[in-house]
């Protein structure tokens, strides 16, 4: 009979996170080459367990599937933290953008390095979202802003891919500022004639800023539609600092995800439902940007399909954690526990098209799963001033973090 890789027993609970948002308690799960083979009782899966299984005694701790960020902008260099101090003193962050700095000072920095250290970087920055409990992102370039550096920087993200035991949807975002070095016409063209054909070897979407003196939705389109040609799919940051039209964007390419939304109509967001269209709300950016939040219990009590990421990045956003990130939504957003947990899970699985193997804890999934030291997931918010780490991390069936044994 063939026996478990890895056999976890006795959590106190497993929170299934599917649509109906299961929880088992005092149930056993089975691992066998890389999925999940085995949810039931001890004395049904005893059965299974050989020489060679690793056992693992969960008493008195959870397990919940790996968390997924699906938007982030780890491909940077440096930090941004005088202008943070600035920005607290009332300092507007597209001011900074116009002074050539903001993005436009990470771009420089970025510049500086060579491929090999920065991709060095990248990786010491992606372990941490591992350590954070994170085992799939969606990962954005930016900070190239011409077609060679946002290649070299598609290029460590597909590298890095095989390297990690974290999986990585790559997004092309080219548009993300206007290069300091020419017009913006001039770089469109250039995204448009060579640099879409080029990134669709390593990249799965496309992105672009849509803001106020960034890029507008028209331009924005142009960009998109070129992209779906090559077979990357759109993705848009969409009405953060004004309603600019990302969002009506976003119908109009029939967009995979909308992010950010602080300013998206009502009515705009309402269509969104019926087009499938995934809202990502990043409420630490705003958080840290002291700006308004998305109307995120709005959004769920309309039926969006809501999900949750950490917008990681060096200018608004500087967590990995997507606790942090659905504690955030809990307390200053209305939402529900499960409601926040569905959104860094399931939900941020499917607005990655990955829901069929990642996202929740289901026979025949992938094996992703995380597990914390505490009784209950309440735990998680109820402590909240202490940001939790999960003490073990299986990811796709193998051991990564361990600090139980
Ligand atoms: O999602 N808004 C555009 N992009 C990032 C910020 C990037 C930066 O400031 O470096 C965001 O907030
Ligand atoms: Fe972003």
């Amino acid at each position: 009979m063939e026996k478990f890789d890895i056999y976890l027993h006795s959590p106190e609970f497993i929170y299934i996170c599917n649509e109906s948002f299961d929880i088992y308690y005092k149930k056993d799960i089975g691992i066998k080459e890389e999925k999940i083979v085995f949810i039931g009782d001890y004395k049904e899966g005893k059965n299974k367990i050989g020489d060679s299984t690793r056992f693992y005694n969960l008493k008195g701790k959870i397990i919940l599937p790996g968390f997924i960020d699906p938007h982030t902008h780890p491909v940077y260099s440096d930090d941004r933290i005088l202008e943070f101090e600035e920005r607290l003193l009332g300092k507007k962050y597209l001011e900074l953008l116009k002074e050539e700095r903001g993005i436009l000072y990470t771009v420089k920095k970025t510049r500086e390095k060579s491929k090999e250290s920065l991709k060095k970087i990248v990786k010491e920055r992606l372990r941490k979202f591992l350590e954070h409990g994170t085992l799939t992102i969606e990962a954005k370039t930016g900070y190239g802003l011409s077609v060679a550096e946002e290649i070299k920087h598609l290029e460590i993200l597909y590298e890095l891919k095989k390297e990690l035991p974290l999986d990585i949807k790559i997004t092309a975002l080219f548009a993300h500022a206007v290069p300091k070095e020419k017009s913006k016409e001039e770089y469109i063209e250039e995204i448009l004639n060579y640099g879409l054909k080029e990134a669709s070897k390593y990249a799965d979407f496309c992105d672009v800023f849509v803001e106020k003196g960034v890029y507008t939705k028209e331009e924005g389109k142009r960009i998109l539609l070129e992209a779906k040609k090559y077979g990357m799919l759109p993705r848009i940051h969409a009405d953060e600092l004004s309603n600019s039209g990302g969002g009506e964007l976003a119908l109009e390419v029939n967009a995979i995800s909308c992010d950010h939304l602080e300013y998206t109509p009502l009515n705009i967001l309402k269509k969104m439902r019926n087009k499938n269209i995934s809202c990502i709300l990043l409420p630490a950016t705003s958080f840290y940007m002291r700006l308004p939040f998305a109307k995120g219990r709005k959004m769920l009590d309309l039926g969006l399909s809501v999900s949750l990421a950490t917008d990681h990045n060096p200018g608004t956003s500087f967590t990995f954690s997507q606790i942090f990130v659905a504690g955030l939504s809990i307390f200053l957003m209305g939402f529900k526990i499960e409601e926040a947990i569905k959104a860094i899970t399931i939900n941020s699985a499917k607005s990655l098209l990955m829901d069929d193997k990642k996202g929740s804890l289901e026979i025949g999934k992938d094996a992703d799963l995380v597990v914390f030291d505490i009784k209950r997931l309440s735990y998680l918010f109820y402590d909240f001033y202490n940001v939790k780490k999960p003490v073990l991390v299986i990811k796709n069936g193998k051991e990564v973090i361990n600090e139980i044994d």
